[in-house]
């Protein structure tokens, strides 16, 4: 744990209970995560400590910032895991998923159409939208990707300055059945007051269904940390119920990639 400025906290292992991350940027070098593999392994040594049994990795699809392609994405992957069971990290390696997080973009209609997206548990599609400017049209793409029978997974949506947490559009796609992922260092504060807040009202209505740590590098691994001694959040993971279990077993995925 060298790379922390504070080494006074140890990691507490209060998400147990939701058994998988499916929300993090560890995989090095290909967006703005993880800068190496020395750098992942310190995030997924803490995110081990903190309870998580599994971690899908979901590298941001977003053009021009990062243009990913699924092939090389796995390629990748694939080297990371071996790197790390070459280096005796067994568990380490067999822990780990390979998904993506996919912003609705100007080519995103064409990923649709070629349906080339790398899924968590084969089947989640976990998407994002500008943190800036709120994406119009949004209706077509939530029914386009629904005709192709992929479950959708908002990524965040307390980070989006434009939707409160009673925003008539974000009801809109709970009708519509969009599953929504909150981020667990928004409820400790670490994107400020508004995130905080809105992140705890939308678990108290009920619209969560999943906790990522989007965790991006060993400043998020502290905060991480932080999180694990803040009572309030151990709290809400003990009373609710995510279904981020769901994909506890990444290493065993092999049917229904839609890649
Ligand atoms: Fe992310």
């Amino acid at each position: 744990m060298g790379l922390f400025k504070s080494k006074s906290k140890e990691a507490r292992p209060i998400f147990a209970p939701l058994v998988t991350d499916m929300h993090c940027h560890l995989l090095p070098r290909v967006d703005d995560g993880s800068k190496s593999e020395e750098e992942s392994v310190t995030c997924l040594r803490v995110m081990k400590a903190a309870g998580f049994e599994s971690v899908y990795l979901t590298p941001h699809y977003n053009i021009p910032r990062f243009p990913n392609v699924e092939e090389d994405i796995e390629r990748r992957f694939a080297d990371l895991k071996l790197d790390l069971a070459t280096h005796g990290d067994h568990d380490g390696s067999k822990m780990l998923g390979i998904a993506g997080e996919y912003r609705v973009d100007t080519g995103f209609n064409d990923r649709i159409a070629a349906e080339k997206f790398l899924l968590i548990g084969g089947k989640y599609l976990l998407m994002e939208f500008s943190l800036h400017q709120q994406v119009m049209g949004l209706d077509q793409v939530l029914f386009d990707l629904q005709m192709k029978n992929y479950d959708i997974i908002l990524a965040h949506p307390e980070r989006y300055p434009y939707y409160s947490s009673s925003s008539h559009v974000l009801q809109h796609f709970k009708d519509m059945g969009v599953f929504f992922q909150i981020n667990i260092l928004s409820l400790s504060g670490f994107y400020g007051e508004g995130p905080k807040r809105k992140a705890y009202e939308m678990v108290e209505n009920g619209w969560v269904e999943f906790m990522g740590t989007d965790m991006h590098n060993t400043l998020y691994a502290q905060a991480l940390i932080d999180a694990t001694h803040d009572r309030k959040i151990e709290k809400l993971v003990e009373k609710h119920t995510f279904m981020n279990r769901l994909f506890a077993h990444p290493d065993e995925e092999k049917e229904g990639k839609k890649f």
